[in-house]
């Protein structure tokens, strides 16, 4: 029985999100350039969409870029835009032929304009496609994502449009770009960092979270499976107690 074979089909995440961490180092262990990893990463991104794919997950968010970053040196932050913009024109009929939709989450606005173009023109190719959900999250930070949202609201409450009581959580996720996304049940970070780095604060409040010291560019689609036994392993309680659930 291989590792795809041994996941209960009746209990798959809709929604795994993965902190794709370790490019450099894996590069620097091949004694090549960081952005060599980043190159070599796509191949683990290709890996993670067919396992999600024989899974039947219906959405994949992966940590590509975040507000933090732009602090890297600028010919290594060039470069992954420059492999992002190469890589979506690459991979746009495979996703395509997978009837894998497209969405971004973070500022886009703040993106160089070949890249918010390709994005849009790849959405818009892609937006008919529902078995999986591909969520790209782009010059993205928790933070940045919660301070906007709680602009908004307290413009809606200036404004007379919602009362301060009307604030509850399913409005706040609302206003979040993962809106009308289902929370992640499970987040994996690669690389043998245990952090979070930013990433879906709000969202993750009762994720599983399942670290691998697998480095990103290794990561394959067995790594995928077991991440999600491991993950079928576990109690979800929500507070509850064990005797509750069973
Ligand atoms: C993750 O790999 C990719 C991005 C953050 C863009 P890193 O580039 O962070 O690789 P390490 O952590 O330096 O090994
Ligand atoms: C998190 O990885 C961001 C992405 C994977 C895009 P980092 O490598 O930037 O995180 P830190 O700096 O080690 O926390
Ligand atoms: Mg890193």
């Amino acid at each position: 029985m291989n590792s795809l074979e041994k996941i209960d089909k009746n209990n798959i995440p809709q929604h795994i999100a993965i902190i794709m961490d370790g490019n450099g180092r894996w590069a620097k262990k091949q004694g090549q350039e960081r952005l060599y990893g980043h190159s070599i990463g796509v191949e683990a991104v290709r890996e993670s969409i067919n396992a999600c794919l024989s899974m039947g997950v219906k959405y994949l968010t992966l940590y590509t870029f975040s507000t933090e970053n732009w602090n890297r040196p600028k010919d290594e932050v060039d470069g992954i835009m420059n492999l992002l913009v190469q890589t979506i024109s690459n991979e746009l009929e495979l996703l395509n032929s997978h009837q894998t939709g497209l969405i971004v989450i973070g500022d886009e606005e703040g993106l160089p304009d070949s890249c918010r173009d390709e994005l849009n023109e790849a959405k818009e190719y892609l937006s008919k496609n529902n078995k999986l959900y591909l969520v790209l999250a782009l010059n993205y930070s928790a933070r940045w994502e919660i301070k906007n949202a709680i602009k908004n609201i307290s413009e809606q409450v200036k404004d007379g449009k919602i009362n301060s009581k009307e604030i509850t959580d399913e409005l706040i996720s609302n206003e979040l770009c993962t809106k009308n996304i289902p929370d992640p049940e499970l987040i994996i970070r690669t690389s043998g960092e245990h952090r979070i780095s930013n990433f879906l604060l709000w969202q993750l409040a009762y994720s599983e979270l399942y670290f691998t010291e697998v480095l990103w560019p290794d990561f394959k689609e067995e790594d995928l499976y077991l991440a999600v036994t491991n993950f079928q392993s576990r109690e979800r309680r929500f507070g509850q107690t064990s005797e509750q659930i069973i």
